[in-house]
């Protein structure tokens, strides 16, 4: 008689793994999250479709809001048990929910937050974009080297981390050229203002040749209007916190003639860049913004480091997204450093109505 033998058939063991998700769905950035999750939902397709790990992604929204997004951490570690967080964008938010992941021992890794501070807070925090310490530098040489720019006013949002940082690193880069600024006083508002008259009519009287904006969308998109309202014509300069659509539906015209650092052009030529952005049209029927391309290179960064992680154990998961090295995404290569950062260029582009327009790339 015949022994039937049931061998089993071997399929490699599939990874599956929790991730949380914490992101602004509504509020004054709510285009970063919406734009992020996005991003991260079109790799995440792939992602499972590949078969290596299986990758459920539970989404928290944090209202924009540094203490709900504390709240969020809290409740995916708690009642989630998730094995990893990725977020969120502001860095403010990012750093009210930092500490909680790393005193549980979770990895969190943010695909946006710039604050130098971020990363700071503990070995379970990472970063898979560059930092205002470079973001910074990269501004003050355009304002400098290339607009030949040498008086500037600079305006911040004081209830951001992110703002208060950026101009502190442009400020010493600005003046070190031999820049020279027309207070040594920041100009300040505060997010959700919207009357920003009183603050521009100061600043005109001081006559600066540019005004650095380290700001978001939001505010920023009302400043740049009143402004130009009142002949103040100057080119604007800001950071990667202007990089949303609503920017250009905000501000109308006075978008025209200023200038960012960001961290992905969508016209950019790479084969990559376009593969996505198609990829990215058919998905949702519009171009990708800067926070699609970060979000999508950030989930994509973590999905393969629990593939070459020993094992799914957060702390395995954690030692093999530090152990990420040239890692080519939509947004650059990334290698993660030492200090949990990672080095990679950043592009300047010409702020437009019909939207962002590459001008260089700057290479750390
Ligand atoms: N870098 C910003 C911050 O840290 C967040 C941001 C990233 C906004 C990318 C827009 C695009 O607060």
């Amino acid at each position: 008689a015949l022994a039937l033998s049931l061998a089993p058939v071997s399929i490699a063991a599939k990874r599956e793994v929790k991730i949380g998700a914490v992101f602004p769905m509504t509020g004054p950035v709510a285009t970063y999250g919406q734009e992020s999750v996005n991003g991260i939902k079109l790799a995440l397709k792939k992602i499972n479709q590949e078969g290596k790990v299986s990758i459920n992604l539970t989404v928290e929204d944090n209202k924009s809001e540094p203490q709900e997004s504390a709240n969020a951490v809290t409740k995916l570690i708690n009642s989630d048990q998730v094995d990893a967080i990725i977020g969120s964008v502001a860095s403010s938010n990012t750093l009210a929910g930092a500490p909680i992941a790393q005193t549980n021992k979770v990895p969190l890794l943010t695909p946006a937050s710039t604050n130098e501070k971020v990363t700071m807070t503990g070995d379970y925090i990472s970063r898979t974009c560059f930092t205002d310490a470079f973001q910074g530098v990269v501004m003050a040489k355009f304002a400098y080297e290339n607009l030949k720019k040498r008086k500037m006013a600079i305006i911040i949002d004081n209830s951001s981390d992110y703002s208060k940082g950026l101009s502190k690193v442009f400020k010493k880069k600005f003046k070190e050229l031999g820049g020279k600024l027309v207070s040594d006083e920041d100009f300040a508002y505060i997010q959700k203002d919207t009357d920003f008259r009183s603050l521009l009519r100061k600043i005109k009287r001081t006559k600066p040749d540019a005004i650095f904006l380290p700001g978001y969308y939001t505010e920023v998109g009302l400043i740049l209007k009143q402004a130009r309202q009142m002949g103040l014509n100057m080119p604007f300069l800001g950071g990667d916190g202007w990089d949303s659509p609503t920017l250009q539906k905000l501000a109308g015209a006075a978008v025209s003639g200023n200038y960012i650092s960001s961290h992905f052009a969508p016209d950019d030529k790479d084969p990559r860049v376009q593969a996505f952005v198609k990829e990215y049209e058919a998905a949702y029927g519009q171009k990708p913004g800067v926070m699609a391309a970060l979000g999508y290179d950030g989930i994509l960064v973590m999905a393969n480091a629990i593939s070459n992680a020993k094992s799914t154990k957060r702390s395995d998961i954690q030692a093999a997204i530090l152990a990420t090295k040239g890692f080519v995404g939509v947004t650059g290569a990334i290698t993660i450093d030492g200090n949990r950062n990672a080095s990679k260029s950043a592009v300047v582009l010409e702020t437009t109505p019909s939207g962002n327009v590459f001008n260089t790339k700057v290479n750390p």
